[in-house]
Parts: structure tokens; C-alpha cells; sequence
């Protein structure tokens, strides 16, 4: 497969959008047409996925099951991999996405005590291997993100940021045990600097991987 595939993970308010719109806008004049910007849960113009991505972050969904919502993620992210990722990479493009499987794996396995493996393996089913060739890690303490989320962004706060505390530390450890089987693909950087140091960092980390010059 050509192409090169990058996830942004890291949790909620780590600055995942905020330092993509920055790379992003770097990259572009570099790669043009040759480059894709696509987030889960949905994707960027994919009609079913992001279907999917209404589905599970609306708020009256109170009801939904933890292992429905596990397999409502995969299933999205499927789609995403299918009709969006792929072709984009089979393209020879530099496809970057905000949160991949990972982040299923540290919220529904850790957050939702579902457990990893088995978190895991239904992801296994929906991606068949496809990892993401560097994984740039937000690491930032989970009180610190969401005290951003609700300092800056109190009107859009979805399902998933009302949980408790607990519940985002448990992802944020599962998110290190994640990044401590797999040190290669993921490029810790620390999230708590400023949000230009963040981006100077993140920057730095990837152009090895993007073979970027400065
Ligand atoms: N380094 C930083 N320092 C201070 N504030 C920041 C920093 N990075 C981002 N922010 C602010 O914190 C809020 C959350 O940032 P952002 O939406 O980029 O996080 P995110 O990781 O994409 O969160 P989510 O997981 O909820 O999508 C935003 O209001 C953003 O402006
Ligand atoms: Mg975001």
C-alpha cells in the first residue's frame, strides 16, 4: 500500500483539532491534493460513518448498551477505512486522521470497562490490519483536557465528556498501555505546553515520518 496513514489520538480537549488545523495548514501547501484531513467516529464525506457518528454521540442516546456502542464505533470506522482511508492511501496520499482505532480501544475497553482484548478484537474484524504507520499521542492529564472542554467549548460538550472523572482516567491509562506495547508508532508529545509548543513539537516528531524539511 502507498500513501502514509497518521492518527491523532489523545484525550478529550488534549488539542487534537486545534494542533491539525495548525499541521494541517502547513502541510498543505507542501502536498496540495495529495493530502486528506478525515475524523472519527464518521469521516469526512462519508455519508454512512458519519450516520453512524450521530447515532452514537447524541446526547438522548441514554440507552444505548456499551457493547452496542463498541460495535456501532467499528462498524463506522469500517466504513471509514473502506470508502475514505483506503482509496485516499491506494492514491498515494498522506491521509491524517483525528482519533482511529485506538481511541475505541482506550474509551469503550478502558473508559467503558469492556475490556481491551475484547475491544480489540471486533476492531480486528472492522480494520483487518490497517494501523496507522505513526500515531502522534496528545499526552495531556485527563482533569486538564476537560477543564479546557468546559472552559472553551461548553456549548458543543457531547455524551462522552459528561462522564465522570474516573472514567477518563481509565481511558487515559488504557491510551498509555496502548503507547507502551506499540513505542514505534506512537509520538508522545506533551500536550499541557502551550498550544503553539504543542504544535512546534508535533511538527518536529512528524517530519521524519512525512520526510518534511524545517
Ligand atoms: N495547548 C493548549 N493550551 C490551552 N488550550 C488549548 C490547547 N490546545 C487546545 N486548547 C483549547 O482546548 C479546547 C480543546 O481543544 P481541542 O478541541 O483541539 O481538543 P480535542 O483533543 O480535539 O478534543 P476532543 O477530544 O473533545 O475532540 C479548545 O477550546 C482549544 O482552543
Ligand atoms: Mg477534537
Amino acid at each position: 500500500m502507498a500513501g502514509t496513514f497518521i492518527s491523532f489520538e489523545g484525550p478529550d480537549g488534549a488539542g487534537k483539532t486545534s494542533v491539525l488545523r495548525a499541521i494541517v495548514a502547513r502541510l498543505q501547501p507542501v502536498l496540495g491534493e495529495r493530502l486528506l484531513l478525515t475524523r472519527e467516529p464518521g469521516g469526512t464525506g462519508n455519508k454512512i460513518a458519519e450516520a453512524i457518528r450521530d447515532l452514537v454521540l447524541d446526547p438522548a442516546n441514554t440507552e444505548m448498551d456499551k457493547k452496542t456502542e463498541a460495535l456501532l464505533y467499528a462498524a463506522s470506522r469500517r466504513q471509514h477505512l473502506v470508502q475514505t482511508i483506503l482509496p485516499a492511501l491506494a492514491a498515494d496520499k498522506v491521509v491524517i486522521t483525528d482519533r482511529y482505532v485506538d481511541s475505541s480501544i482506550a474509551y469503550q475497553g478502558g473508559g467503558r470497562e469492556i475490556g481491551t482484548d475484547a475491544v480489540t478484537a471486533i476492531n480486528d474484524f472492522a480494520i483487518e490490519g490497517m494501523m496507522p504507520t505513526a500515531t502522534v499521542y496528545l499526552d495531556i492529564r485527563p482533569e486538564v483536557g476537560l477543564n479546557r472542554i468546559q472552559t472553551t467549548r461548553q456549548d458543543e460538550v457531547n455524551r462522552l465528556d459528561v462522564e465522570a472523572l474516573s472514567f477518563h482516567q481509565r481511558v487515559s491509562e488504557a491510551y498509555h498501555a496502548l503507547a507502551a506495547k506499540d513505542p514505534e508508532r506512537f509520538l508522545i508529545i506533551d500536550a499541557e505546553q502551550n498550544l503553539d509548543a504543542v504544535i512546534a513539537d508535533t511538527w518536529a516528531a512528524l517530519a521524519p515520518v512525512l520526510d518534511l524539511k524545517d
